[in-house]
């Protein structure tokens, strides 16, 4: 049985399935880890968004009974749950969006990069998946180590012949999330008006917020400058200390997940002006991916925007970035390579 919810009649399932068919606008999406400390707030949150006409929620655990539960919210989307690798391809076949939080997170002392043994395989799989059932499906990659998950999907998709770089976006919204807080704490502004370009990657030293970019224009002392780089780099950690062994963040990553999976949306809907930070393949440096602000579209990342002017302070937190940046890269693509 794909989901409690398929399993609870015919005629229920028929008019769902009528009703997700039946030109009610909207799009495919599924969440591959969708039992997960992110998945499950995910799934919630997805539900919840008028965008999306049905959701895949596919887990190696626990799929039906998250599903069940999701199922009986009074929102649009009709929700079907998918469990272990041979239910894996009816998951994908149709889907517009792919989200991929699956994988185990840090604990405290791991390093992003310490998970690339157990994720990167799980990657590898999931983008086979992918490849196979729906090749034009925008993905967006959650599962850590970004830096090197990326590149080992990049390479999945290469030799599967269905690589499209802009269909392929790794996800950095939660360090632009964490960024506009606590810039916005030591402004003494709300949040929501506060707008913090993020580049490099997802991880330490490779997370670079620029913060001579920040809208409303502003500036900042020294040390103003040292705390919230610092802090913008060591979010995660800082969750992951506070949970002590329980995990790294869940729910704030569920709703950056959601923030950018709907503007991923808006953009192949075809709304204008859909500009946010992600990790994709880019010329903008030498290094062959980088996070940078990007425009979406119907097409996926249809522009590139260059880092623009940098800060002495930048510069030098730049080529920091760089050069974990590129051994985290060239990891992933040997991954599939070797
Ligand atoms: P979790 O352990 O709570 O959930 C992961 C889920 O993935 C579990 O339900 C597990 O059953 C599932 N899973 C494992 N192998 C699978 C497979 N082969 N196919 C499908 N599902 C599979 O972990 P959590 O906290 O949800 O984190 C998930 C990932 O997200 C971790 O790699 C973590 O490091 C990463 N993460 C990324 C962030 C980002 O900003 N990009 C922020 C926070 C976490």
């Amino acid at each position: 049985h794909p989901s409690n919810v398929q399993m609870e009649g015919g005629s229920v399932l028929e008019r769902a399935n009528c009703r997700a068919k039946g030109g009610a606008p909207g799009f495919k999406v599924a969440i591959l880890g969708a039992a997960g400390g992110i998945g499950q707030p995910l799934a919630m949150l997805m539900k919840m968004n008028p965008l999306v006409s049905v959701l895949h929620l596919y887990d190696v655990v626990n799929a039906p009974g998250v599903t069940a539960d999701i199922s009986h919210m009074d929102t649009g989307a009709v929700v079907r749950g998918f469990l272990g690798q041979p239910q894996l391809d009816a998951a994908l076949t149709g889907m517009d969006l792919v989200i991929i939080p699956a994988g185990v997170p840090r604990k405290p002392g791991m390093t992003r990069d310490d998970l690339f043994k157990i994720n990167a395989g799980i990657v590898k799989t999931l983008c086979e998946g992918i490849a196979r059932c729906c090749p034009n499906a925008i993905v967006n990659l959650i599962s850590n180590p970004v830096n090197s998950t990326v590149p080992i999907a990049a390479e999945v998709f290469k030799k599967a012949g269905t690589y499209d770089p802009k269909r392929l976006l790794g996800v950095t919204m939660l360090d632009v999330v964490r960024a506009n807080t606590f810039v916005a704490e030591v402004l003494g502004l709300d949040p929501r008006e506060v707008s913090v370009p993020v580049v490099g990657g997802h991880a330490g030293v490779t997370i670079l917020p620029l913060l001579s970019q920040v809208k409303p224009p502003c500036s900042f002392t020294k040390e103003e400058t040292e705390y919230l780089t610092k802090r913008i780099q060591d979010g995660g950690t800082e969750v992951v200390q506070a949970k002590a062994g329980a995990g790294s963040a869940t729910l704030s990553m569920a709703y950056a997940a959601v923030k950018f999976a709907d503007r991923c949306l808006k953009g192949l809907r075809g709304d204008a002006d859909i500009v946010e930070c992600a990790f994709i393949e880019s010329r903008v440096t030498e290094l062959p991916f980088f996070a940078t602000r990007v425009r979406l579209g119907r097409t996926g990342v249809e522009e590139i925007y260059q880092l623009g002017p940098l800060n002495e302070y930048e510069r030098v937190g730049l080529e920091e970035a760089k050069k974990e940046l590129a051994e985290s890269i060239e990891k992933g693509v040997s991954f599939i390579r070797k």
